[in-house]
C-alpha cells in the first residue's frame, strides 16, 4: 500500500506550507483589497498544539520540508514556540523549516527563530525604490525590509531569497535594480509572474512572461550564467557572471510546473489543500477537535491527495 502523500499521478508530497495567519501587516495590491481580507473567528484557528500536532503527523508521513506562511507569518504571537516546536521533529525526518515574510517586523525576531531552527527564509519585496514600496503595500517599511534582509545575510540564515512579483506598468523596470542588487548582497532574487487570485483584478498583460525579463536583463548584463535547478524546484536559476547573488524567475503562467509539484498545503483554520489554485479539500482541525485517532486522520490526508488534479486550473 502506497504512502498517503503519493497522489495518483505519483507526485511524492514531501513540502509542507502551513499558513499561520490570514492578517497581514502590508496591503499588497495584487494580494489584498485596501480593507484587508475576512479573517477566520480566532477559536476557528488552529492552535500552537494543533500545529504541531498536524506537523508530526505529516512528518510520520515522509515531509520533509515545512515552511510556514500567511498572510504574515510573524504577526502570530507563538512564532518562535511554533518554530521551536517545529525543530524539535528534525530528528523524526523533519530536513528543512523554512518560512515566507514580508519582513516587517522580522529583524529584531530573526537571531530566536533562527536558533530555533529556522533553516531558510523569503522575502516578499517588490521595489528597490521607497516611494513605490509605498504604493504597491498600501503602506511605509520599506527600510525595515532591507534591514530584515541585511540581517539574515549578516546571521548567515542558510539561504535568503527575495520574491518579486512583476506586473507590467508598475514595477517591470525594477527587475534591473534588483539584477544590481545582486552584485554585493548573496541572495536569491526570484521574480515571480504574476497570478490571477479571486479579486487580485489581474490582467494577462499585466503578466510579464519570465522569457520577456530574461531578455531584459541580458540586453543590460549580458549573458547569464544558467545554474543547475532541483528536481522540485520551481525556479530557473541565473546568475549574472561575477556577482554574489543569484536571479531566479518562477514561470507559475507560462511554463508550469505542476508536474513535479510536491506541496501541500495547511490554511490558518486548519484545512488541507491541495493545490494553490484549489479550494480548502477537508478541515484536519475538526478532526483534531473530535479526538480522531492519528490514524484517521492519516487517512483523510490520504484521500484528500488522492483528489489532487493534475495541473492547476488557473492555466489552460
Ligand atoms: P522554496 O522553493 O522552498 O524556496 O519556496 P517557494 O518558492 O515555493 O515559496 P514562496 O512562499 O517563496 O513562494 C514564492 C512563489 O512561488 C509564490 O508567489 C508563487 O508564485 C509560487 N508558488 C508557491 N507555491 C506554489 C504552488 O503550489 N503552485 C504554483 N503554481 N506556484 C506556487
Ligand atoms: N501572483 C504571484 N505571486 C504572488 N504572491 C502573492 N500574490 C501573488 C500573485 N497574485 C507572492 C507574494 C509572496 C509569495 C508567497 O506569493 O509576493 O512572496
Ligand atoms: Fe499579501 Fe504577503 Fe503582501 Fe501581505 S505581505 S499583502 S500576504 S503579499
Amino acid at each position: 500500500i502506497s504512502s498517503p502523500l503519493v497522489d495518483t499521478f505519483n507526485r511524492k508530497h514531501n513540502y509542507l506550507r502551513i499558513s499561520l495567519t490570514e492578517k497581514c501587516n502590508l496591503r499588497c495590491t495584487y494580494c489584498m483589497p485596501a480593507e484587508g481580507v475576512p479573517l477566520t473567528p480566532k477559536e476557528n484557528l488552529l492552535t500552537t498544539d494543533e500545529i504541531l500536532k498536524l506537523a508530526r503527523l505529516f512528518v510520520s508521513q515522509g515531509t520533509t520540508k515545512i515552511r510556514l506562511t500567511g498572510g504574515e507569518p510573524t504577526v502570530r504571537p507563538d512564532l518562535l514556540e511554533i518554530i521551536q516546536g517545529l525543530g524539535e521533529l528534525k530528528s523524526q525526518g523533519l530536513e528543512s523549516i523554512g518560512m515566507t515574510s514580508n519582513g516587517i517586523a522580522l529583524k529584531r525576531k530573526l537571531p530566536a527563530l533562527k536558533k530555533a531552527g529556522l533553516d531558510t527564509l523569503n522575502i516578499s519585496l517588490d521595489t528597490l525604490d521607497r516611494d513605490m514600496f509605498g504604493i504597491m503595500t498600501r503602506r511605509q517599511g520599506f527600510d525595515k525590509v532591507l534591514g530584515a534582509i541585511d540581517e539574515a545575510v549578516r546571521i548567515n540564515v542558510e539561504r535568503v531569497k527575495i520574491n518579486c512579483v512583476v506586473i507590467r506598468g508598475t514595477n517591470d523596470d525594477q527587475v534591473l535594480h534588483f539584477a544590481g542588487y545582486t552584485k554585493d548582497h548573496p541572495v536569491n532574487v526570484r521574480f515571480i509572474e504574476y497570478m490571477p487570485f479571486d479579486g487580485n483584478r489581474w490582467k494577462s498583460e499585466k503578466m510579464v512572461p519570465y522569457r520577456e525579463l530574461l531578455t531584459r536583463i541580458e540586453s543590460i548584463y549580458g549573458k547569464l550564467t544558467k545554474l543547475t535547478d532541483d528536481k522540485n524546484d520551481t525556479t530557473k536559476a541565473y546568475q549574472v557572471p561575477g556577482y554574489q547573488g543569484k536571479l531566479g524567475f518562477i514561470s507559475s503562467m507560462t511554463d508550469h510546473f505542476c508536474d513535479t509539484c510536491n506541496r501541500l498545503r495547511i490554511t490558518a483554520d486548519g484545512s488541507i489543500k491541495v493545490c494553490l489554485f484549489g479550494n480548502s479539500e477537508v478541515s484536519l482541525r475538526d478532526l483534531l477537535r473530535q479526538d480522531q485517532s492519528d490514524e484517521k486522520i492519516v487517512q483523510v490526508i490520504g484521500n484528500a491527495v488522492r483528489r489532487k488534479k493534475r495541473k492547476h486550473a488557473a492555466i489552460a
